[in-house]
């Protein structure tokens, strides 16, 4: 860890493969081609289906695909130079723009590689080239590699999601006659519940199955000792600020806006989360931010969240399709709103959001609470950097805040700041593996209104 007087003058190093035997390093190292190579099984068990839909020409694409995919896994193995994207497509000229800068910041002597450059870019660019192989092969280029194990992981969570939507039934049925504090209390629960489902990404497990099985309300108080920092309270006097200004209480905060992550299981906390958000009368809107390409094995895109609403729709359960009926709802009222942008499938850390993409960081200011899910955008939120333990969250987001904002993650990468003098030693001492287990969780809270009053 990088010593305070060295981060006043800059910002630590990033995380990178460079460090031998780090995490960065057995990731690059071990889990992307572990990922590429279940990308390359995937596309080639689809073969006949491939030759179904468009015969020869079919079988073709699934060969040129797999011979680019099988290159791109030699040059990450024998830490070959990253090449610029040539797919041309509306994101690639960031992307080697980003890859000149890289070189640029590196020096000419070596060349930007996948052990020597900061692992963030290195993770991001090996998903970019894998949708640029699948993309540069029509007919197969709208196929998406990760759907399988996306899908399944949904089925295999079955249970779980019966029992969430049955217990959100349960709630909305009495939602009128609950007090502010009940009303706090099962906002608490469900957002747990939506900590907690970012357990279930597929990405850490270099996409062996990783579902949930158990009812989600039920474990939380066994994990409640897991989240390391609990700002929820804050989260909640952010929902009900508009109470405390003194303005009525049917004055509802707004807009919140979830910036997702994995599919399956996770996804359907969030709608459950979000849900409850919009019949308690605590939001008026929710914006649902996805990725536009399929990203980190099993991040949602538009088509998994369609899928994901139309599968409790159908569902034969009561209460599931009795929720899915109601996202439905939601999203043709537009009280529920989906997008995606590119800036979301860059590599850049959030602190650039403003400058890349104005857009965004725009649109994002109009949210009176941002949630964000998981790892990957704790990563980008504190820039994947050697941040020691106790600098604050605010220091690591380096001026990024267009709202209100929230980090629902459980910790799967050794970036951790905003924790007690001492908590980061103790954990180690206790697991070594603590940061990157996905035992542990942050709710993670940071308003620059809190810090101006
Ligand atoms: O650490 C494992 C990992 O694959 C990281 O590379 C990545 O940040 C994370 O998991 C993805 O997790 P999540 O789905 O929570 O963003
Ligand atoms: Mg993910």
């Amino acid at each position: 860890m990088m010593a305070d007087d060295q981060i006043l003058h800059g910002v630590p190093p990033s995380l990178s493969a460079a460090v031998v035997g780090s995490f960065a390093y057995l990731t690059v190292r071990d889990r992307l081609p572990t990922i590429l190579t279940k990308v390359i099984d995937t596309i080639h068990r689809n073969k006949n289906k491939f030759f179904e839909e468009y015969g020869e020409e079919g079988i073709q694409a699934e060969k040129q695909a797999i011979s680019l995919l099988s290159k791109l896994r030699n040059e990450m193995q024998t830490d070959k130079p990253m090449l610029a994207l040539t797919d041309g497509l509306q994101d690639s000229e960031s992307w080697n723009q980003y890859l000149q800068r890289q070189q640029r910041l590196q020096g000419d002597q070596e060349p930007v590689s996948w052990f020597k450059s900061p692992w963030l870019y290195v993770e991001c660019y090996m998903y970019r080239r894998i949708h640029e192989a699948v993309w540069l092969n029509p007919p197969i280029n709208n196929y998406d590699v990760f759907n399988e194990g996306k899908t399944q992981s949904f089925f295999e969570s079955q249970q779980a999601v019966m029992a969430l939507c049955t217990y959100l039934q349960e709630v909305s049925k009495n939602m009128e006659e609950l007090s502010k504090n009940q009303l706090c209390e099962h906002f608490n629960k469900l957002l747990q519940v939506s900590l907690w489902g970012n357990k279930c990404d597929l990405s850490i497990s270099a996409g062996q199955e990783n579902s949930q099985k158990t009812s989600p309300i039920e474990s939380l108080d066994s994990l409640q000792p897991f989240i390391l920092v609990d700002d929820s309270n804050m989260v909640w006097s952010t929902l009900t600020s508009a109470e405390r200004s003194g303005e009525v209480e049917e004055t509802a905060t707004g807009r919140v806006d979830i910036v997702l992550d994995n599919a399956g299981f996770e996804l359907v906390t969030d709608l459950v989360l979000a849900d409850f958000l919009v019949s308690s009368g605590l939001v008026r809107e929710v914006h649902f931010h996805g990725k536009s390409l399929p990203w980190f094995v099993s991040d949602v895109t538009a088509r998994d969240f369609q899928w994901t609403i139309k599968q409790a729709m159908a569902a034969n359960h009561r209460w599931m399709s009795k929720c899915g009926a109601q996202w439905q709802r939601y999203m043709k009222e537009g009280v529920w709103v989906y997008h995606d942008h590119p800036f979301w499938t860059l590599p850049h850390e959030f602190c650039d959001m403003a400058a890349g993409a104005p857009d965004l960081y725009a649109a994002l200011s109009e949210a009176d609470l941002l949630l964000f899910k998981g790892d990957l955008n704790y990563r980008k939120l504190t820039g994947d950097r050697d941040w020691q333990h106790t600098v604050g969250f605010q220091t690591a987001l380096r001026g990024f805040g267009p709202a209100p904002l929230c980090s629902l993650r459980t910790l799967k990468a050794n970036v951790q700041v905003g924790l007690q003098p001492g908590q980061g030693e103790k954990l180690a001492s206790l697991n070594p593996d603590w940061m990157t287990c996905g035992q542990y969780a942050v709710v993670q809270f940071f308003s620059l209104k809190s810090e101006q009053t």
